[in-house]
C-alpha cells in the first residue's frame, strides 16, 4: 500500500539515506548477516511488529530484516526518540512506518497499532520495553472480559485503556486472534525483560520470548557504552552547560548507572552514587565513585536515574536542589522522576525537551525529555557501532523464533552462547582487534575447545 506510513516530513528521506549509508560501515555485525542470510532468507514469511525507537541505527536493522526476507512495519517505544529523517528514509523505501519526534501519547499507541495492521495479520513481535507485547495481551484479557493488569507507567493507563477499546469496537476478536498467532517476541531491553519473566512467573507468556538484553554483548555493551557516549551528548546538547568541575549523581550503578557515571567522570564532573544493591554498591565505591545517599546530596549540580525502578528522584528532593540544578533520567520508562508532581509548578519551555520548572521557593531545575530516556530525547541515542552489537543479536532471536519457534515452551530464554560470542567476533575486525587462537592443548587444559564457547554459562565477565 502506498503511503502507509506516518512520519514528519518525507522530504528528509535523502538526509535520513545518507546518513544509514554511513551507520552501514559502523554496523558490521548487521551487514554479515544479510551477506550470510542474504540469498536464503530465513525471515520469509515473518511479518514483523517492530516497537523500537525509530533511530537511523534501527533503520538499519529494519532494512536488514527485510533483507533477510521479512515484512516489517515500525513504531517507536517512545514519543521523543524518533529521528525524523531516519523514519523519511524507511518509508520512502516503501516500508510502513508511524513515529514522529515529540508524537503525543495518544499517536504513541495509536502508531503501535498501526504497526500491527497487516493485511494478514502480524506473526512475530520485536519489542524494546514491552510496549507491543502488553498492547496484545492487554487487549485479549479485556476481550476475555477479565481485568486488565495494572500498566506500569500509570498516567498512560487511561490513553492505552482508550486505545484498546477502538481497536475492539472496530474489530471485534482481533486481539485474541492477534495473540494467538504470534510465533514469539524478542525483548531489546531490561524493563521489557522484567515484564516478561513477570508473564512468565503468574503463566500469561502465550509464546515464546528471547531475552535479547541479556545476551551478554547487548547489556554489557549497549548499556554500559552505549550510556558512556550517549549520556553527555545528551546533557550537552540540552544545555551546553560545563561538566567539568560540576558534581553530578547517578541513581544506579547497574549496567547503565556504570556507563552513565564513566560518562560523567569522563567530562570531568565529579560524580557520586546511590545503590540500592550492596555488591553494586561496592563496585561503585571500588570504581572511585562516592556512594551516597540522594537526600545528602541533593547541593549537586547534576542528578541522571538509571534504575528501571519508580520514584527515584520525588518532588521532596528536587524542592531541595540548588538553582538551575539538572535532572533527567536515562532508565526506559519516565516514573523515575516524579514529573507528573511537577505538573501545577511553572514551567518555562527552553527548547523541544528542554524544561525549567520553578519551585515554590523560587529554585529552578532544568528537566530533559520530560523525564524520558534523554539519551534518546535530547540527543541521537547510543552510536551505531554498538547498537550493531545489540541489533545481531536482535536478528538472530527473530530467526531463531521463526524457524525453530516449535524447540521452545512459552518461556523466556537467552540465546546461546556461541551466538553471543559470534556477534562479539563479528565486530572485532572493524576495531582491529586480533583474536588469539587457543593450542588445543591449553584448551583442554581449561576445559573448552579451541573454537569456543569460552566460558561456561554461570560466567559474568
Ligand atoms: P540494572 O538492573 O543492571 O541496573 C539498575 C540498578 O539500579 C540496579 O543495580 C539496582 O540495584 C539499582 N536500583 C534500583 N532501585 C534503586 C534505588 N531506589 N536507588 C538506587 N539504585 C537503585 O539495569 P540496567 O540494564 O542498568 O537498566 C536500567 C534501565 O535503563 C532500564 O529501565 C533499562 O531498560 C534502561 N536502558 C536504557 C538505555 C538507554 O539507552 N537509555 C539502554 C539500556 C537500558
Amino acid at each position: 500500500m502506498a503511503n502507509d506510513y506516518i512520519v514528519k516530513d518525507i522530504s528528509l528521506a535523502d538526509f535520513g539515506r545518507k546518513e544509514l549509508d554511513i551507520a552501514e560501515t559502523e554496523m558490521p555485525g548487521l551487514m554479515a548477516l544479510r551477506e550470510e542470510y542474504g540469498e536464503e532468507k530465513p525471515l520469509k514469511g515473518a511479518r514483523i511488529v517492530g516497537s523500537l525507537h525509530m533511530t537511523i541505527q534501527t533503520a538499519c536493522l529494519i532494512e536488514t530484516l527485510v533483507a533477510l526476507g521479512a515484512d516489517v512495519r515500525w513504531a517507536s517505544c517512545n514519543i521523543f526518540s524518533t529521528q525524523d529523517h531516519a523514519a523519511a528514509a524507511i518509508a520512502a523505501a516503501d516500508i510502513p512506518v508511524f513515529a514522529i519526534k515529540g508524537q503525543s501519547l495518544e499517536e504513541h499507541w495509536d502508531y503501535l497499532d498501526k504497526s500491527f495492521m497487516f493485511a494478514e495479520g502480524p506473526n512475530m513481535i520485536l519489542d524494546d520495553g514491552g510496549d507491543a507485547t502488553l498492547y496484545v495481551l492487554l487487549g485479549a484479557r479485556a476481550e476475555a472480559g477479565e481485568d486488565i493488569i495494572p500498566v506500569p507507567q500509570s498516567e498512560e493507563e487511561a490513553v492505552i485503556k482508550a486505545q484498546i477499546a477502538k481497536r475492539m469496537a472496530a474489530s471485534p476478536g482481533w486481539f485474541t486472534k492477534t495473540r494467538d498467532a504470534i510465533m514469539g517476541v524478542s525483548e531489546e531491553t531490561t524493563t521489557g525483560v522484567h515484564r516478561l519473566y513477570e508473564l512468565q512467573k503468574n503463566g500469561q507468556l502465550p509464546f515464546p520470548a528471547i531475552n535479547v538484553n541479556d545476551s551478554v554483548t547487548k547489556s554489557k555493551f549497549d548499556n554500559k557504552y552505549g550510556c558512556k557516549e550517549s549520556l553527555v551528548d545528551g546533557i550537552r546538547r540540552a544545555t551546553d552547560t560545563m561538566l567539568a568541575g560540576k558534581v553530578a549523581v547517578v541513581c544506579g550503578y547497574g549496567d547503565v548507572g556504570k556507563g552513565s557515571a564513566a560518562s560523567l567522570q569522563g567530562a570531568g564532573a565529579r560524580v557520586k552514587v546511590t545503590e540500592a544493591d550492596p555488591i553494586c554498591a561496592l563496585q561503585a565505591a571500588m570504581d572511585g565513585f562516592e556512594v551516597v545517599l540522594l537526600e545528602e546530596a541533593l547541593d549537586a549540580d547534576v542528578f541522571i536515574t538509571t534504575t528501571g525502578n519508580k520514584d527515584i528522584i520525588r518532588i521532596e528532593h528536587m524542592r531541595e536542589m540548588k538553582d538551575m540544578a539538572i535532572v533527567g533520567n536515562i532508565g526506559h520508562f519516565d516514573n523515575e522522576i516524579q514529573v507528573a508532581a511537577l505538573k501545577n509548578h511553572k514551567w518555562t519551555n527552553i527548547k523541544d525537551q528542554v524544561d525549567m520548572i520553578e519551585m515554590p521557593s523560587g529554585s529552578r531545575i532544568i528537566l530533559l525529555s520530560e523525564g524520558r530516556l534523554l539519551n534518546l530525547g535530547n540527543a541521537t541515542g547510543h552510536p551505531s557501532f554498538v547498537m550493531s552489537a545489540s541489533f545481531t543479536n536482535q536478528v538472530l532471536a527473530q530467526i531463531e523464533l521463526f524457524t525453530k519457534g516449535d524447540n521452545y515452551d512459552n518461556e523466556v530464554y537467552i540465546l546461546p552462547k556461541h551466538l553471543d560470542e559470534k556477534v562479539a567476533a563479528l565486530h572485532l575486525a572493524k576495531v582491529g582487534a586480533k583474536l588469539t587462537k587457543l593450542s588445543s592443548e591449553q584448551a583442554a587444559y581449561i576445559g573448552v575447545t579451541p573454537e569456543g564457547p569460552f566460558k561456561p554459562e554461570h560466567y559474568r565477565y
